[in-house]
């Protein structure tokens, strides 16, 4: 059905916009449509909680959802269809084909997930393949995931351009997320260090700190002063390859993700540009 509406539009030379979501929506997920609605005129929102992104021990089965409200919301967003398959309709019982990248999912989040790019991966070609967007929009809060998608659009000549939009936060800084939603108050305040670290490398970057380890040093500190804080990784890497780097010569990226509570959390920002 959703492949038919896609041919009719595309027979309509109507531009269509794809935002791919897991539901749960907040102001994050709303910035990224009102973007997409700059670059088309036929805006689509698919709405589903990808499995095979999830490992065994993650939060597949508590993940937050509220689809009445999320459609409320896309409704005064001007969205013009939203896309709420099943699993069942995404993995029909004999599914067997993957879609796997060789050196980014070794590095940031995969390397703690190894098989969550292969579940986007294949989930947004999926996607891709249904709704035949023009253009999708991705949140540049997921970097590893935008970095992803974009080399595999590149190396399956799909013809879509992929749009990266800006992180949106809370007034205090922290990133927006759905799993926020699983912070305790005292783990809200932990979960602010996450920004606090990446303001902290900013200043050193400032002051003339050139040493990527320094400044892992610091934001490890800092966030080990806050209770209930897990780190998995803080890394400072190049903005494409996601390899790390020693000395910061150029652009980088300081990504990290860290437990707080039950809550995985990621951050990351651009630095020394
Ligand atoms: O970023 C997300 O919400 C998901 O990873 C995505 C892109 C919708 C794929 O399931």
């Amino acid at each position: 059905m959703m492949q038919a509406r896609s041919d009719r539009m595309r027979r309509q030379y109507k531009t269509i916009v794809l935002v791919p979501t897991m539901g749960f929506l907040h102001e994050g997920h709303l910035s990224l449509i009102k973007e997409g609605h700059r670059h088309g005129d036929d805006m689509v929102v698919s709405i589903f909680v990808n499995p095979t992104q999830f490992g065994p021990d993650e939060d597949l089965e508590s993940y937050p959802k509220n689809l009445e409200r999320d459609l409320e919301l896309l409704q005064k967003q001007g969205v013009n269809a939203v896309f709420t398959p099943d699993a069942k309709e995404i993995y029909g019982k004999k599914f067997q084909t993957y879609v796997t990248l060789e050196k980014l999912p070794n590095y940031l989040c995969g390397a703690s997930r190894p098989i969550h790019f292969r579940g986007v991966a294949t989930v947004v070609t999926k996607l891709f393949n249904t709704v035949k967007p023009h253009v999708a929009v991705f949140g540049l809060k997921d970097y590893q995931q935008l970095i992803v998608i974009r080399q595999m659009v590149r190396d399956l000549d799909f013809g879509i351009e992929i749009i990266g939009a800006p992180t949106l936060r809370e007034p205090d800084g922290l990133a927006m997320s759905s799993r926020n939603n699983y912070l305790t108050a005292e783990q809200r305040i932990s979960a602010l260090s996450l920004y606090k670290s990446l303001q902290k490398a900013k200043e050193l970057i400032k002051s003339g700190i050139r040493d990527a380890a320094t400044i892992i040093d610091a934001a490890t500190e800092l966030i080990q002063s806050y209770p209930e804080t897990d780190i998995d990784y803080i890394s400072i890497c190049d903005t494409e390859t996601l390899v790390d780097i020693k000395a910061i010569d150029r652009p980088v990226v300081m990504a990290l993700a860290v437990k707080v509570g039950k809550a995985r959390l990621i951050d990351n920002m651009i630095l020394n540009q």
